[in-house]
């Protein structure tokens, strides 16, 4: 569905369960990362994009002067949740509620109370698909708030009030890059973000040969929050042993000369961090040039490093990017990686535009084959960041 399409669907959703048209609408995208993983909290680049896949929230006050804020989901089977503000906001069930409870908890801090509210939520950003469903939850909160209370947060303000509800609420000690893509993205560009100084870079993406697409594995393995803490925690360890604040600040050289001070799986986390930063910048440089091959030959270098030296990729990941290096340049592919955390989700490919429908056909046959699982495959334009559709 179209943004435009969501936003009437969710309205007449919202008529149906509340009995009265809502008041405002906000909606926030997903993202996809193109490249720049695991670098966001190295003070690193990152060169995400927002997705066509959004939350959308939509509400009026609550009657009766009730002092609580009531989600429902459009999805049946989904607990309904009731975030009481006549005290302090926590986390607490249902564990989806958890993140916009954590926005609805930075509000407050900040003294802005938005009052009762009756709110219904459809999101078609895929779950646990490592495409950032968590942070259009959060962002999506915060643009209702916005709206609801009329107090507009500075953007970068704003995305890190996300991040902290990430890291307060839902226990994942996750970087920026989500949250800030979610908020500042925009149409038809990719987001360079410097994660040290928080300075974003909009590269433009609109060259009608190319798309994206994001194959979803469709599987993914639980081990995934605590190897995040775990890689965190190494990139410090690394950090600490070559007496810089951060890998950003980490040369190739200065590594191999520390090789041996340095446990083996500490010494490749900070490999594939340093060598990941500049795959990021060289590659925002190919997409400003139209240089498809170049950019395509850096996803594959960033899907490998993941894979072997940071290690948060999986058999299904790997399978998709090994159809994807089958079927090459010839058959429309530039290159394909993991995106996002890892441990499953999704897989990103550049592909040439007119090759869309066979390459999503080889793909998904293939992958069935290999791993008896079906993924889902969809190209997506790179959309605009968070906004406030009514109100
Ligand atoms: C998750 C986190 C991000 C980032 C990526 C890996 O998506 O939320 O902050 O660290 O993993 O690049």
């Amino acid at each position: 569905m179209t943004l435009p399409e969501l936003t009437d669907y969710v309205s007449r959703q919202f008529a149906r369960t509340y009995g009265r048209p809502p008041r405002w609408i906000a909606a926030a995208p997903g993202r996809v990362n193109v490249i720049g993983e695991h670098t966001d909290y190295n003070d690193g680049f990152v060169l995400p994009m927002a997705i066509e896949r959004y939350a959308v929230m939509a509400a009026d006050h609550s009657v009766g002067g009730k002092d609580s804020i009531s989600i429902r989901d459009t999805s049946e089977g989904v607990e309904p949740a009731t975030i009481d503000l006549s005290g302090p906001v926590k986390p607490g069930k249902p564990k989806w509620s958890n993140y916009p409870r954590g926005v609805i908890a930075g509000f407050l801090a900040r003294g802005i109370n938005p009052g009762g509210l009756e709110v219904l939520l459809h999101s078609t950003v895929p779950l646990g698909g490592g495409l950032s469903s968590s942070a259009a939850l959060e962002v999506c909160t915060a643009t209702l708030l916005e709206a609801v209370t009329g107090k507009k947060l500075d953007p970068v303000e704003k995305a890190l009030l996300c991040q902290q509800a990430e890291h307060e609420f839902a226990g994942v000690p996750c970087g920026i890059m989500d949250q800030f893509i979610s908020v500042m993205g925009r149409e038809n560009h990719l987001l360079l973000l410097d994660c040290r100084s928080r300075q974003t870079d909009l590269v433009p993406m609109n060259d009608p040969s190319v798309a994206l697409l994001i194959v979803n594995t469709n599987v993914k393995h639980e081990l995934g929050s605590g190897e995040y803490a775990k890689r965190r925690a190494q990139c410090e360890t690394a950090a600490k042993i070559l007496g810089v604040p951060s890998l950003r600040d980490a040369d190739p050289d200065a590594l191999e000369s520390a090789k041996n001070k340095m446990d083996n799986a500490v010494y490749r986390r900070a490999r594939h961090v340093i060598g990941e930063i500049e795959r990021t910048v060289h590659a925002a440089e190919g997409v400003r040039a139209s240089n498809w091959p170049t950019v395509g030959q850096l996803m594959y270098a960033s899907h490998a490093s993941l894979r072997d030296d940071y290690e948060v990729s999986c058999a299904e990941l790997d399978a998709v990017v090994e159809i994807a290096e089958g079927i090459g340049i010839k058959g429309g592919v530039y290159g394909c990686r993991m995106t996002g955390g890892g441990f499953g989700g999704c897989c990103v490919a550049l592909v040439k535009a007119d090759t869309v429908e066979a390459v999503s056909k080889k793909i998904s046959s293939d992958y069935k084959a290999k791993t008896g699982i079906d993924a889902t495959i969809f190209s997506s334009r790179p959309a605009a960041g968070a906004t406030v559709i009514k109100g």
